[in-house]
């Protein structure tokens, strides 16, 4: 069995973005420039955001912070991404998702311009990678891709079991999977909450991808010898015994899946730390017109 080392990875792409960086800037380039929006003070967003700031700095982008109160109307924030969206300075930006309930989440997203839609949220990106065309990758997906790829793990032909149809990992991640390109060419099953016998579908599994948002679901009984195992969890769960008082926990129960599995993804450390990555890259590509020109 082995555990795939997200963080060892995540700092191999990171220094290969870091040398690229600093050859566009040596040749007179800017850098690439990445903002972010968070709305609120949503303890987990706060962590999500703080990691994407340090990790541009990391890589040499330049960044952008914009913070607002709870209370902000939708107009307000529909403005901050239409300002964002006509500066020229900014190659790309997010708004840090849960947006607080009184705003209007599907709105945000379609007012971001698909040019500078780093994360791979609006529809226009949705729909170009749904038909193989240039577009930024969700960054969960992508960064699944990414260490399926550089662990030489194969897919063509192979039987992924996708649990969870989420616009952000579960529906695009099953998408991929499927598609011709490699990593790709799997034969995909799509799971949810009103599938019957979950376990009949993830017992068929060479590759298990985890999306459910509910800790330690995917059990040791639920999986065959030597598959493959993706853990997209990211649950607090309250423990006294944490400094914070709570731990971060996946979708899957480690000490009964590990045993079994050919290659596992711990929580954390494992695709949380791909998934920042991914947003780099996308900046990346933002920043050198890459995809839209
Ligand atoms: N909330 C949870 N994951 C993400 C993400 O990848 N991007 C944004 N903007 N918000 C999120």
């Amino acid at each position: 069995m082995t555990i795939i080392d997200g963080k060892a990875l995540a700092d191999t792409i990171k220094s290969e973005i870091r040398t690229e960086v600093d050859a566009i800037t040596a040749a007179g380039g800017k850098a690439p420039h990445l903002a972010a929006v968070l709305i609120g003070d949503d303890p987990a967003s706060q962590v999500y955001v703080r990691n994407k700031v340090k990790s541009c700095e990391t890589v040499g982008f330049r960044s952008t912070l914009v913070r607002r109160p709870a209370d902000i109307s939708q107009e307000e924030l529909i403005s901050i991404v239409t300002t964002l969206n006509e500066d020229p300075e900014i190659d790309g930006f997010i708004v840090q998702l849960p947006l607080p309930k009184h705003l209007n989440e599907e709105a945000v997203t379609l007012a971001i311009d698909p040019r500078k839609d780093v994360d791979g949220f609006h529809p226009v990106n949705f729909g170009r990678m749904a038909q193989g065309l240039p577009c930024y990758l969700p960054a969960t997906p992508f960064g699944i891709l990414e260490m399926l790829r550089r662990y030489n793990i194969p897919t063509a032909g192979k039987e992924a079991v996708v649990v969870g149809r989420s616009n952000i990992v579960g529906s695009p991640m099953s998408i991929l999977l499927s598609q011709k390109a490699s990593p790709g060419n799997a034969t995909v099953t799509i799971c949810h909450s009103r599938t019957a016998d979950l376990a009949a579908h993830t017992r068929r599994a060479d590759i298990l991808v985890a999306a459910i948002g509910s800790p330690d679901f995917i059990t040791g009984d639920m999986v065959k010898e030597g598959v493959v195992v993706i853990d997209v969890g990211m649950n607090r769960v309250e423990d006294p015994q944490a400094k914070n008082g709570y731990r971060l926990t996946g979708d899957v129960d480690f000490a009964s899946v590990a045993p079994k599995a050919s290659f596992i993804t711990p929580v954390p450390g494992g695709v949380g730390q791909m998934t920042v990555v991914s947003l780099l890259l996308n900046t990346l590509k933002a920043g050198k017109g890459a995809v839209y020109g």
